[in-house]
């Protein structure tokens, strides 16, 4: 068994700053913002992983099951010999694809890449463990930012999988450029497996970001309690509820917070005095969905051929596999 390299491309001042830098920028902004990546604290991890669980949260257990189906083929299909995950979080899905793809004998190593380290180190432990064979490089670094700092195989090729349909969570702009680095940060016949909500009925859609037990909402106020630790704000967290609506001309899910009266808040760590109205909605994720066409596009412009797609009966989640150019 080899140790376990772990790579910190983003170091916890990186961190603050850009979490000072978005808070600047996004409450002062009209209408207000945070970037949905500030979520995941350690509470906030754990309070995903409780949404994967719910009865109206969909996209984990339709994706996991389309993964159960089809790595077999996807490892067919790739003698890669590493395997690259983006945003890896806990990596449970993960073990599906390294099962397959150590069974046909071509994997060697694996490079998770996530913005937390807690949840880096954990799910890092758990591979080394039940990989021996593997060799294990953890980056801990922003997908948007640190894909250059991916290690290149040599020889071999790599898969990308980026998974859970967290390429809905960056705006169109964003998500154009982070298709365009990512296509530039591989050589020609690497592969991306990409994980998508599709566009299905709002009636399935919106209760998956607002379930009955209020897990969601928890979820989404808790970026509060991250301001109030990491910014000294003083947010009152609980005079804020919890909105998600289906925006059809954006086509995404848009959680925001809804202040329940007027308050004005404190960040003395960006110098800030922040004011809401009664009422006043705060966005603090989108969670976009697509279409298969719309997707294909988007890869092909950013030089991805599209190989294989999967999907659920219900047609609710996509798998996708695409070939770098
Ligand atoms: C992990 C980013 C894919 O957008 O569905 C779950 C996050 N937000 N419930 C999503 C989330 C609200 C999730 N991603």
């Amino acid at each position: 068994m080899t140790a376990p390299v772990l790579e910190i491309c983003l170091s916890e001042s990186d961190a603050a700053d850009a979490l000072h830098h978005d808070a600047r920028v996004g409450l002062s902004a009209d209408p207000k913002w945070l970037a949905p990546k500030w979520f995941y604290d350690a509470r906030g991890s754990e309070l995903f992983e409780q949404i994967t669980t719910l009865p109206e949260y969909y996209p984990t257990r339709t994706e996991r099951e389309l993964l159960r189906r089809s790595v077999g083929k996807i490892a067919a299909r790739a003698a890669v010999d590493t395997l690259v995950e983006l945003g890896s979080g806990s990596s449970e899905k993960t073990r599906l694809l390294l099962d397959a793809l150590t069974a046909n004998g071509s994997l060697r190593r694996f490079v998770p890449l996530d913005v937390s380290e807690s949840a880096l180190r954990s799910a890092m432990a758990a591979v080394v463990q039940e990989y021996p064979q593997l060799t294990v490089h953890g980056v801990v670094g922003d997908f948007t930012q640190h894909l250059e700092l991916v290690p290149a195989s040599r020889g071999g090729r790599r898969l990308v999988a980026f998974l859970g349909g967290t390429i809905g969570n960056l705006l169109p702009d964003e998500r154009a450029s982070f298709f365009t680095a990512l296509r530039t940060a591989l050589d020609p016949g690497e592969l991306l497996l990409l994980g998508a909500g599709l566009v299905t009925d709002p009636a399935v859609m919106v209760p998956a970001y607002d379930d009955a037990a209020g897990v969601t909402a928890e979820f989404n106020r808790n970026v509060l309690r991250v301001l109030n630790r990491e910014l000294d704000a003083d947010f009152e967290v609980d005079a804020f509820d919890h909105v998600a609506v289906w925006d059809a001309a954006h086509e995404w899910i848009e959680m925001r917070l809804r202040a329940r009266r007027a308050m004005t808040v404190r960040l003395p760590a960006v110098g800030m005095t922040v004011h809401y109205a009664e009422g006043e909605e705060m966005r603090t994720e989108v969670s976009g969905k697509f279409w298969r066409e719309g997707l294909r596009a988007e890869l092909a412009d950013a030089g991805f051929a599209d190989q294989a797609w999967w999907t659920d009966p219900q047609e609710r989640f996509a798998l996708l596999l695409a070939t770098a150019v």
